[in-house]
């Protein structure tokens, strides 16, 4: 019997093209797992009406983590029964911390020695999705509470001790005092506790341009839902863009690793995607399952392919998917 059990979701659109080619990966790596295929997303709810299956929670449940491609959620009105994949399983998993780490990887244009980690509030703020319309006045619900943020709040520290001990936790408590005040006060009483951590605070929009200005001088930052969805693109524009950066949604029990970028409909289907998100988010669920030594091997040869090549269009190369993924192979 293999050694782990893990829930493999393709998703939609290019999630059919990254999650194979890690799969790939992870086999000639000698991954030692057992996959329970599962499906979620929008292509599956336009076929039944649903978007994640009973089966799917099943498996996500019966399996030590889950790798997962990426979802479409359509822009406009929501379809009757429809919801956003990925944003339901984290919510209804407690999937609590959003990690996204951003490291300079090897490819051109990346800025220089970055390494930082944005932990992403995973279950509140605005993204509860409570919206109303009453004619013309439009009303969005945020929710924040003591108990989410003191928890989001002692993982990032936590995450901040076994790096580089300085954490910033962004805000915007000048304009929304109630619920953003709230966090960064509930956050600020635990680090406050917390020996040998420097922690600071920082306004959303300065981060933003802090992060483009001066990157180097983040270590683990924190923040809100919505926050931390448009903060971690932007780090990832820093460092190479949405074909690198990777993200585990983890909580208490288990973990759903995925990459940041989504469903790419533009390129789905033509077998031209970076799969190096989605290694790099198997690499995280590797480490989260203990096996680092897999973890090292598969990190070291995704780096190798990215410094000689071939790259994938999005880096300014010309391979195709299945290209790359066979040079990460050899490489391993
Ligand atoms: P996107 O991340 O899918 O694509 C943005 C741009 O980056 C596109 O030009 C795309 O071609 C490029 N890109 C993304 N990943 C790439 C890769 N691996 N290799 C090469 N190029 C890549 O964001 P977009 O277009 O805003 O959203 C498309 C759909 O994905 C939407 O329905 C959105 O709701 C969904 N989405 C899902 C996410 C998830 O499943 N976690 C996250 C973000 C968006
Ligand atoms: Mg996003």
């Amino acid at each position: 019997m293999a050694k782990y059990r893990i829930c493999s979701i393709e998703g939609d659109g290019i999630g059919h093209e990254v999650i194979p080619a890690t799969r790939r990966v992870l086999d000639a790596a000698g991954f030692d797992a057992e996959y329970v295929d599962a499906e979620a997303g929008y292509e599956y709810y336009l076929d039944h009406g649903t978007s994640t299956p009973q089966a799917t929670y099943d498996a996500v449940e019966n399996t030590d983590a889950t790798l997962f491609g990426a979802a479409t959620s359509p822009t406009g009105e929501k379809p009757p029964g429809f919801s956003g994949a990925i944003r339901h399983l984290r919510q209804k998993y407690g999937l609590y911390a959003n990690v996204r780490p951003t490291k300079t990887r090897p490819v051109p244009g990346a800025y220089e020695n970055v390494d930082l980690v944005i932990v992403r509030e995973n279950t509140q703020g605005l993204y509860v999705e409570q919206e109303r319309r009453y004619g013309d006045v439009a009303i969005a619900d945020t929710v924040i509470t003591g108990e989410a943020s003191a928890r989001i709040g002692k993982y990032a520290a936590e995450l901040a001790m076994k790096r580089g001990k300085r954490l910033t936790v962004v805000h915007k408590a000048n304009v929304l005092p109630v619920t953003q005040g709230l966090f960064l006060n509930t956050i600020l009483d635990h680090t406050n506790t917390v020996e040998g951590l420097t922690t600071n605070t920082m306004i959303v929009d300065n981060a933003a341009m802090q992060l483009v200005r001066n990157p180097r001088q983040f270590d683990v930052m924190v923040m809100t839902n919505m926050f931390g969805d448009i903060l971690s693109d932007l780090a990832a524009g820093l460092v190479g863009g949405l074909g690198i950066a990777a993200s585990g949604n983890v909580g208490d029990k288990f973990g759903i690793f995925e990459s940041v970028h989504g469903s790419a409909p533009d390129i789905a289907g033509q077998g031209i995607s970076n799969p190096t998100a989605t290694m790099l988010a198997a690499v995280l669920m590797l480490d989260q399952l203990g096996d680092h030594d897999t973890a090292r091997r598969v990190d070291n040869a995704v780096n190798k392919v990215l410094t000689e090549g071939p790259r994938t269009r999005d880096l300014g190369g010309t391979a195709g998917t299945k290209e790359f993924t066979d040079a990460v192979i050899a490489a391993l």
